[in-house]
């Protein structure tokens, strides 16, 4: 039934309490809005806080630890004897620091006096969203839904022998053959985690480079890193079947472009292909909210979709699948719901690989650059020749600035190396004002810092690099 007492009439009702979400809301509440945030899991927080970005770090972290302990740290003159893994602890951990985190949003939304309607939302009408019996009103309509991961024919996942990142990140084994379906940034750093801790691992992926959407010398390098850590890699290989029996995996692969099969044998197997947008039981049909080819939501610059008063942000829309993306997008359209301009800039929004070492990268890469036909002038620099890099004993990797070769304006920045995901913030900084690679190369960066990798490729933009 509806109810139209003031108690149930909001501003804005935001469905989906993931980092879009959960953002927007608090921003609007900020702004003197009246706010309600519908959320079906037990926690806040979505994917990204549950089941995506903060255990899986939080693995990431803990693994590292460990290969520390029982393959890095003796070159450094610190011998650890009887280095012995307690999963069980490393798991709990995981859920603790998950734990804190999503208990910090529900403060958050007490704090802004946000609303949180438990269980799920469906659209009923414009300005109409049922959660259970109760329909709520509201102005204005977020669907901040997230994503799921993409299933692959053939192969059934049961999230015990054939996992998507969730059973990924849940297993209480140490598997002895761990085969990833897909090279991408789920693959290689969940594969980084079970590497670590003591796993076989192969990835499976159909096209001709792992991470194929990033910069190709970047790319290429990084899988050499990889194998050098033990990481198998078949690249223009498809699955075509994937049996799961009481003690692993029976998998079939063939050339991507067709020919003869092959099989294998995995403990356990992941599927990461991709994620694509959850708009199931939002009742989007019925309100007539358009969907793109790829079944998200389709919206205008300013997140608003076809039916008045109806938005969508985060990985229900287009653009890249970021927790730091979907937030950006929720703060401006809590400022555009408040009268004010927002905007976020689609060129300048890092992605991080969190493995060791990390990617990162803002900006165009080298092959786009090309195929938009624009000129430009490259700038590289080593982590061999970075002081820092070599005090720490991490020299894999190296900077890669591409700048307009007319104008010097930065187009591009990539990274594989030590804390790349932590030093890019300078470029994205760089890129967001519109600088040159020389406003980069004139700045002062602190010695003996990873950074002056940076500063070093942008001199070498110049051809004027001093350490190399
Ligand atoms: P989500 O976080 O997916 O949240 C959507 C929420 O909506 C969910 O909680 C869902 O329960 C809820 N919901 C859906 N339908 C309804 C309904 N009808 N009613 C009520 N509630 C509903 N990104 C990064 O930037 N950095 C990382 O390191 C990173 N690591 C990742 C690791 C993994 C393993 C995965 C899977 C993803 C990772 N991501 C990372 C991606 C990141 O998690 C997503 O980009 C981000 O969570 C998207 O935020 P969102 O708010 O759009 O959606
Ligand atoms: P992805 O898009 O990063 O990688 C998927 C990979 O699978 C691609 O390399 C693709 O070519 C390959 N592939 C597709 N179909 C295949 C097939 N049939 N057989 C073999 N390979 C196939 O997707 P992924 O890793 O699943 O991650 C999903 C999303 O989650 C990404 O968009 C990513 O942005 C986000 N994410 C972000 C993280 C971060 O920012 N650090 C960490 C984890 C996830």
């Amino acid at each position: 039934m509806t109810d139209n007492s003031a108690a149930n009439a909001f501003d804005v009702i935001v469905i989906g309490a993931g980092p879009g979400g959960y953002v927007c809301a608090i921003r609007a509440a900020q702004l003197g809005m009246k706010v309600a945030c519908v959320e079906k899991r037990a926690t806040l927080g979505g994917t990204c806080l549950n089941i995506g970005c903060i255990p899986s770090k939080a693995l990431l972290h803990s693994s590292e630890n460990y290969a520390a302990a029982t393959h890095d740290l003796a070159a450094h003159g610190v011998m650890v004897e009887g280095v012995k893994l307690d999963l069980a602890r490393m798991q709990a951990r995981k859920a603790e620091v998950v734990g804190a985190n999503v208990k910090g949003v529900e403060f958050l939304f007490r704090k802004n006096k946000v609303s949180w309607l438990k269980g799920e939302g469906r659209i009923v009408a414009p300005g109409k969203v049922s959660v259970g019996e109760t329909v709520y009103e509201a102005k204005h309509i977020v669907i901040a839904t997230g994503s799921e991961s993409m299933p692959l024919k053939g192969v059934e996942v049961d999230e015990k022998r054939i996992v998507t990142s969730t059973g990924a990140l849940e297993l209480d084994a140490v598997p002895g053959h761990f085969v990833v379906i897909g090279g991408g940034v789920i693959g290689l750093e969940l594969g980084s985690v079970w590497a670590r801790l003591g796993a076989k691992v192969t990835v499976i992926e159909f096209l001709d480079s792992i991470l194929p959407t990033m910069d190709r010398e970047i790319s290429r390098t990084f899988e050499r890193i990889l194998a050098k850590q033990g990481f198998s890699f078949r690249l223009g290989t498809k699955v075509t079947a994937a049996k799961a029996d009481a003690t692993g995996v029976d998998l079939t692969i063939e050339p991507a472009g067709g020919g003869k099969g092959e099989a294998l044998r995995a403990d356990v197997v992941l599927l990461a292909i991709g994620r694509r947008a959850y708009t199931a039981g939002l009742g989007l049909d019925s309100v007539g909210v358009a969907l793109d080819e790829r079944g998200r939501v389709k919206t205008d610059a300013h997140w608003a979709t076809n039916v008045p008063g109806i938005h969508a942000i985060g990985d229900v829309v287009a653009g890249p699948m970021l927790a730091h993306k979907a937030e950006e997008e929720g703060v401006a359209l809590a400022e555009c719901l408040a009268g004010q301009a927002g905007h976020v800039n689609e060129a300048a929004i890092p992605g991080v690989v969190y493995t060791w070492p990390e990617v990162a990268a803002v900006g165009r890469t080298e092959e786009q650059l090309k195929a938009d036909g624009v000129a430009y002038t490259v700038g590289k620099f080593p982590f061999t020749a970075n002081g820092r890099a070599r005090a720490m004993g991490s020299m894999d990797g190296f900077v890669k600035l591409l700048a307009d070769k007319r104008t010097d304006r930065l187009l591009g920045a990539h990274i594989v190396g030590p804390e790349a995901g932590t030093i890019i913030a300078e470029l994205v900084t760089a890129i967001e004002f519109g600088a040159s690679a020389e406003d980069v190369a004139r700045t002062c960066h602190a010695h003996p810092s990873l950074s002056e990798a940076i500063k070093e490729a942008a001199l070498a933009v110049g051809g004027r690099a001093l350490h190399i």
